[in-house]
């Protein structure tokens, strides 16, 4: 893979701030960029476990266990009422699964969804594993789907419009036969886990249902559903990603 332009140095980041800061915001500074990096580790402790045979909830408790083991709060335990500690959406399952007693099978893809909230800071990723060796068209949707979020990292800077950023996703994703489900957006984040502005990844033809649960969403036709998410932090000069994964040159879980 290449790394384009962005950068994946979150201390490094944090120190080159720090010149241009006063002594009052360091703290700050150093909380934004920590409490992502926190959460990429948490979700590679997820990931590292995630495997034909084990439960979502194994999953879960190991997440659990890992943000606590870093004085993180998981931020999905109790919001709104949901009650584990991430969320692992398999297969049609766009998001928010609730982990649960099903072991995981071969040719799954599920989605693991962290955040963490750390000394006032939240920090979110999300990545989808393949379980086991996986049919080429779900590999082609993984790799689609993760292909757009770096398509669209790398036009992210100052100026650049929200819709520009959706538009890439939704050129890219089309141009290989998929559609981009509407109903749920990147988001700002920061103090609070969910904040403005909202950030679209734009729509063609698309069709979401809930279960009874109200919060698992699924596509209506049962096609496979694929996501990627990482924290951002817009600079002067372009975009640090925040969650970057350390281990393999950043690659994605499903291409290891
Ligand atoms: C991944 O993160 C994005 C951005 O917050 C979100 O819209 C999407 O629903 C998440 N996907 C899953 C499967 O949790
Ligand atoms: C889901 O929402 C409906 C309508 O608000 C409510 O009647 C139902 O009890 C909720 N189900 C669960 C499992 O919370
Ligand atoms: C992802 O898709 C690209 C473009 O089609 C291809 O070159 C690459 O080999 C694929 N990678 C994986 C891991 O499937």
């Amino acid at each position: 893979m290449h790394r384009a332009s962005h950068h994946c140095s979150g201390g490094y980041l944090a120190w080159s701030l720090l010149g241009t800061l006063q002594l009052g915001a360091l703290y700050q500074v150093l909380q934004v960029v920590n409490a992502p990096q926190l959460a990429r580790e948490v979700l590679d402790e997820g990931a590292k476990v995630a495997a034909i045979g084990v439960t979502t909830d194994e999953i879960d408790r190991i997440v659990h266990e890992a943000a606590v083991e870093r004085e993180c709060y998981p931020s999905p335990l109790n919001y709104h009422g949901f009650p584990k500690s991430c969320c692992t959406s398999i297969n049609e399952v766009i998001c928010h699964g609730i982990p649960d007693m099903r072991p995981l099978q071969k040719g799954d893809i599920c989605n693991i969804d962290v955040t963490v909230y750390h000394h006032g800071y939240h920090g979110d990723l999300n990545e989808t594993l393949c379980i086991g060796e996986v049919g080429s068209t779900t590999r082609n949707l993984v790799n689609t789907t993760w292909e757009c979020l770096q398509k669209a990292i790398e036009i992210v800077k100052p100026g650049v419009k929200y819709r520009d950023v959706g538009a890439v996703i939704q050129k890219h994703a089309q141009a290989q036969g998929y559609s981009v489900v509407r109903s749920y957006c990147g988001h700002g984040i920061h103090q609070l886990f969910h904040t403005a502005p909202s950030v679209p990844h734009y729509a063609s033809t698309w069709k979401d249902e809930q279960w009874p649960d109200n919060w698992t969403a699924v596509t209506a036709d049962g096609k496979l559903s694929a996501q990627f998410e990482e924290t951002l932090l817009v600079t002067e000069t372009g975009v640090e990603v925040l969650t970057c994964r350390t281990e393999k040159n950043g690659q994605p879980y499903f291409m290891d």
